[in-house]
Order: C-alpha cells, then structure tokens, then sequence
C-alpha cells in the first residue's frame, strides 16, 4: 500500500442523520479521509431495513475507487475495514433503545448485529452525538482538554456527550431536558429555528437559556458545539452569555464521521484481543 497510510488503521464512518447518511473511509491515526465522503438521502421513512440497506451500499461505494489498479487497497484490506456507525439514538450492547428524530423501528433494534450481517464485516455503533464528541476529544476542538467538556451536536436534534478528563460518559441525552416547560431540542435544535421561524437572535436567546441551564448543572470546563449549526456560528455567538469557555467544533460536520471510524477501530481491536470474534461492548 502506498506511502505510510496502514489498512489496519483505516475504517469507515458511517453518520446517520435524519436527512441524510454520511460516510468516508477514514485514517483512524490522523483523522484524515482517504477518498471521497460520499452523502445519501435518508430513507423516509426511516425504517431499519431500509437504512441498514442504504448504508451497505454506501460503504460499497466508498471502498470500489479504493480497490485495486491505481487505488491504494487490495480487496482483502477493503473486506477487513470495520465500519463504525453514529445513530440518532441512545444504545447499548449494540442496540438502539430510542428514537426521537427517526422510525420508531429503532427502539430495541439490535443494529450491531443486524449491519454486521448485512455489511459481513465488524460493525459498532454508537449515540451520535457521543461518537462527534469522542471525534473531537481526539482531533478537534477538546484535543489535550482536560476537566469536564460537554460537546452538543444542533442539528435535527439536539445531541450531547459529557466527557470527564477524556472519558465519555455514554448516552447523556441532554437534548430532552426540560426548557421552558417543554422538551429543549424543540426550542435549540437547529430545525427548531426554520420551523418556528426564528431569526437567528430569537433562535439564539432560547440556546443561551439551554446553556445557562447546563452550565448550573453540571459547570463544565468547556462546551463545544458541533453539528450543522457549528458551520453558521458567526450568527448567533454574539448571543451567548455563559460564563463557561464555548468553542466551535473544528471537524464541523465530518465530527460524526470521524468518531464513527474511531469506534469501529476500537471494537475491531478488542474483539482481537478477546479473540472472540464477538462484541464485548
Ligand atoms: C436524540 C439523540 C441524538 C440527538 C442528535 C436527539 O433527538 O434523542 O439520541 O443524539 O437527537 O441527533
């Protein structure tokens, strides 16, 4: 294989969004993508099958250009990358046991196993917002941060991971606590904005609140805020008032791809060590 790059450092990031799934092979050691990220529209509606279907040929699509004559993997690396999944939901064991912005199909899917199967090859997955958030601990803006760090994911929903000196605590779900008497990521989620036709001000002064109310419960060391609305900060940082450091997501978007890869790394690793061949997540 040419230059440094290692297939056993490689993976696929798969993050899947209630609009659209994306997915890039990516060098797990730097965080770079090899080739193209390649974006594809959600299925609508959402239902596992279909997902699970789209995203095996997404993962096809991104290994073909990559597979021999110029490109720089054989077909037995392309067959061994793990692939690495950020889902919309709380999970655990593999499973999905919520979903908030996606068919309700999700809730008690067992989708390690049943993309695993579909792709024949390692697959994890992870909430999204904690797998962005593991991503930008490693390469972005929470890179040598130690201390207490929540990442927010604002797009469709509102995702959240709270890690402590690095380690993450999983599954926080910090977009549906109460504001205003109502469920937050109705009010702060990105879409929360077109759909109640805020400006970017009015959209803002109900996020600050949303922060005001985090920062009493937990006083972090810093937010990161990541997701779509991270790519559009310079409309409405002005309006933060926290007292708590805030700091824009370096990966942007790519942040779910790149922890996606992350933790299908770290499962193909273990599951090598434990020489199962079976998750132990
Ligand atoms: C879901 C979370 C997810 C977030 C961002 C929320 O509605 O409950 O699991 O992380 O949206 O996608």
């Amino acid at each position: 294989m040419a230059t440094e790059v290692k297939p056993s450092d490689l993976a696929v990031g798969i993050d899947f969004g209630g609009s659209g799934i994306k997915g890039a092979v990516v060098n797990t050691r730097t965080g770079q993508f090899m080739g193209e990220r390649i974006r594809v529209r959600t299925p609508q509606p959402s239902v596992p099958r279909d997902v699970v279907a789209v995203m095996d040929g997404l993962v096809r699509s991104l290994l073909e250009p990559l597979v021999g004559g110029e490109g720089p993997l054989t077909a037995a690396d392309a067959a061994g990358l793990p692939v690495g999944v950020g889902i919309p939901a709380a999970t655990r064991g593999g499973t999905t046991l919520t979903a908030a912005n996606i068919d309700s199909g999700w809730i008690g899917f067992q989708a390690e196993r049943e993309m695993s199967l579909a792709m024949s090859r390692v697959v994890a997955i992870g909430n999204d917002a904690d797998v962005a958030g593991l991503a930008e601990l490693r390469f972005g803006a929470g890179r040598y941060q130690r201390g207490t760090i929540i990442v927010l994911t604002i797009g469709t929903g509102m995702g959240s991971a709270i890690f402590a000196d690095g380690r993450l605590l999983p599954n926080t779900e910090f977009g549906h606590v109460e504001l205003h008497g109502q469920d937050a990521e109705v009010r702060v989620a990105e879409s929360a904005r077109d759909r109640l036709g805020l400006s970017w001000k009015e959209w803002a002064a109900g996020f600050d609140d949303y922060l005001h109310l985090l920062e009493k419960l937990f006083w972090p060391d810093l937010f990161i805020l990541g997701g779509g609305a991270s790519k559009r900060s310079d409309n409405y940082m002005q309006y933060v008032t926290v007292k708590t450091p805030v700091a824009i997501a370096t990966l942007k978007n790519n942040a779910g791809i790149v922890g996606g890869a992350l933790i299908a790394i770290d499962k193909r690793n273990r599951e090598a060590m434990s020489g199962t061949g079976e998750s132990i997540s």
